[in-house]
């Protein structure tokens, strides 16, 4: 059946309101993409034999890191400048295998109907000075209501499990010394940067050989 919008009373908004309502939103467009992404995992399984993802972390942002990243920015706390610029109120983290997983995910997510991809930061064809690697997109999709449709951004990031490592360790090094690591923790952190990235290239690889021994195999 299809939802015909015009003759609905269903309206499609950005219209939020109240925390309860950034809450109940947020938490709901990261439900719906936690499950999507859990289909494309299982239907990517099927066809590639192998599970292209290795879990998945959702949060909704603290209300008080909200509220933090608001004042750095120089906006008011209002419900309104929450949901206008802070990106990363529901956050989801995809942990993959390989690189090349990670372009398929992407792809796999961009080309759903209901999303609609706002912005993409690859920092992983460019790194940033740190050594910091990941895929990074701020998408939106429509949550419904009752009586509206509400469409809600979610900040999505992914990246391989030597790249979470990485970047594990490095926020929390970076958190203990408040931004201001003495030189040489960051110069190391540099170089297990770069390990990593050449940990990524030849497991790449390798899964790629065998790979193509099973395809092969089963000629
Ligand atoms: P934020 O204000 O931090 O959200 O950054 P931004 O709006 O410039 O977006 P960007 O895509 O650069 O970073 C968003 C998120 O990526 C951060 O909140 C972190 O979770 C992660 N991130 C970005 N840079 C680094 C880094 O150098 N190290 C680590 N560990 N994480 C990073
Ligand atoms: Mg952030």
């Amino acid at each position: 059946m299809e939802l015909d919008l015009a003759e609905s009373n269903i309206k499609i908004s950005d219209d939020i309101n109240t925390w309860e309502e950034v809450n109940l939103l947020y938490n709901a467009a990261l439900k719906q993409i936690t499950t999507k992404i859990e289909i494309l995992n299982e239907e990517f399984q099927e066809v590639h034999r192998y599970n292209p993802i290795e879990h998945v972390k959702a949060r909704v942002k603290a209300p008080e890191s909200i509220v933090k990243k608001l004042k750095r920015n120089g906006y008011e706390s209002t419900i309104g400048n929450m949901v206008r610029y802070v990106n990363d109120i529901a956050g989801i983290r995809i942990i993959c295998s390989f690189t090349s997983d990670i372009y398929r995910i992407a792809e796999m997510i961009s080309n759903q109907k209901d999303i609609q991809v706002h912005t993409v930061k690859d920092y992983i064809m460019n790194p940033k000075n740190s050594g910091y690697r990941s895929y990074h997109m701020i998408v939106s999709l429509p949550v419904y209501l009752s009586d509206r449709i509400v469409n809600v951004k979610v900040e999505i990031q992914i990246r391989t499990v030597a790249m979470d490592f990485w970047a594990s360790l490095e926020h929390k090094i970076q958190y203990k010394f408040e931004g201001k690591a003495p030189s040489h923790i960051n110069s190391e952190l540099t170089q297990c940067a770069q390990m990593v990235a050449d940990l990524d290239a030849r497991m790449l690889s390798l899964n790629e050989e065998i790979q193509a021994v099973g395809e092969k195999k089963e000629d």
